[in-house]
């Protein structure tokens, strides 16, 4: 047992300890770590002190007690009042570092938007959708049967020289025309059949106009009875909705092998009105698209009697309408992804 009065002097010693100790903590941390090296029930040294009650003589018992005890809750005032400083401290520091500045200008958020080809594409999906066509899209690897031999283009065909094509090997290809698609639509189904096959095609070509990968759409209706009228009615409806009310199409004669008679499908200027301006080169008309009355041979070779019915099919550029839409003069502005250009072609 210690002596009473060294236990005495050790409350005093306690107290010193802890008056100067609390005034060197830099956190609310240190002082709860202080605290409990002194208030812990086990090993704090003021607890350690109260165990020692039961070695002290009963008639000095009440008053070491009350010394032991007086410490503690002067002990418990110092550090509560630390903890409270260095917290209002801690907090105000944050609040410091996390401080806003609202009249820092904002930053620029800059908003995409659809590619000027995605965003005609889509404008044609959706006009030929209200007329109630259905979406087919193929595939960009076809065979040459589908890209040309079943659209009476057999091998050989010289009509196979007007589209440079990139050959994977004798069978597969990278298909030139998403007419393609005519083939597999009329051998999965029968008629009447209405739809639009939008997509990437490819041509070993390469200037202003034309770029090795591009976008078509395909179009193809067969019924009964379905005539260049029908075709053109159509158009006209098509047209006026890009190009705006009053604009109308011609019809002149032309050639692909997969449509007979075939027809090369011009609009009036939308610039001039038709009398005649620079984007016309002066004869009111612009060609947009081929198109025509669906080859009988084309029909038969899907299994589709050409006895009871007929088909239209029309091929759009899909480059080719936004570049006139924006008024862009080189196919190359729409894939270069200059933002420039861009951010200048939305709708
Ligand atoms: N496939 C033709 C081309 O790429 C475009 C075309 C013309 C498609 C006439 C058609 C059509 O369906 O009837 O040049």
């Amino acid at each position: 047992m210690q002596d009473l009065n060294e236990l005495r002097a050790k409350i005093d010693e306690i107290k010193a300890e802890i008056a100067s100790g609390v005034l060197g903590l830099k956190s609310s941390k240190a002082v709860y770590e202080f605290k409990k090296s002194f208030l812990d029930p086990k090993a704090g040294k003021i607890s350690q002190l109260m165990k020692e009650m039961k070695n002290i003589p009963s008639e000095a018992r009440a008053d070491f007690g009350k010394g032991v005890n007086e410490l503690k809750n002067w002990a418990g005032g110092r550090f509560d009042e630390m903890d409270e400083k260095l917290k209002a401290a801690e907090a105000e520091a944050r609040y410091e570092s996390e401080k806003i500045d609202i009249t820092m200008p904002a930053k620029k958020i800059k908003v995409g938007n659809l590619h000027p080809v995605t965003q005609v594409k889509n404008q044609l999906i959706d006009i030929f959708a209200s007329m109630g066509f259905e979406v087919f899209e193929g595939t960009e690897i076809e065979t040459d049967y589908y890209n040309f031999t079943a659209l009476n283009t057999p091998q050989d065909h010289p009509a196979r020289d007007m589209q440079d094509t990139f050959y994977l090997s004798p069978e597969f290809l990278l298909r030139t025309q998403t007419s393609a698609g005519q083939i597999h639509v009329m051998e999965a189904k029968k008629p009447p059949i209405k739809v639009i096959s939008p997509g990437k095609v490819f041509r070993s070509d390469d200037d202003a106009t034309h770029s090795p990968m591009f976008t078509q759409m395909e179009g193809l209706v067969v019924d009964k009875h379905i005539t260049l009228c029908d075709l053109q009615g159509m158009l006209n409806v098509l047209v006026e909705k890009i190009f705006g009310e009053g604009t109308t199409t011609r019809l002149r004669p032309s050639y692909f092998p997969f449509t007979e008679p075939s027809v090369e499908v011009d609009v009036s200027c939308f610039e001039c009105g038709g009398k005649g301006c620079k984007l016309c080169k002066g004869t009111g008309w612009i060609e947009v698209l081929g198109a025509g009355i669906v080859n009988k041979k084309v029909l038969e070779n899907c299994g589709i009697d050409s006895n009871d019915y007929s088909g239209l099919a029309f091929g759009i550029g899909v480059e080719r309408l936004a570049m006139l839409k924006y008024g862009i003069n080189n196919i190359k502005l729409l894939y270069e992804s200059d933002l420039r250009v861009l951010e200048q072609l939305n709708d």
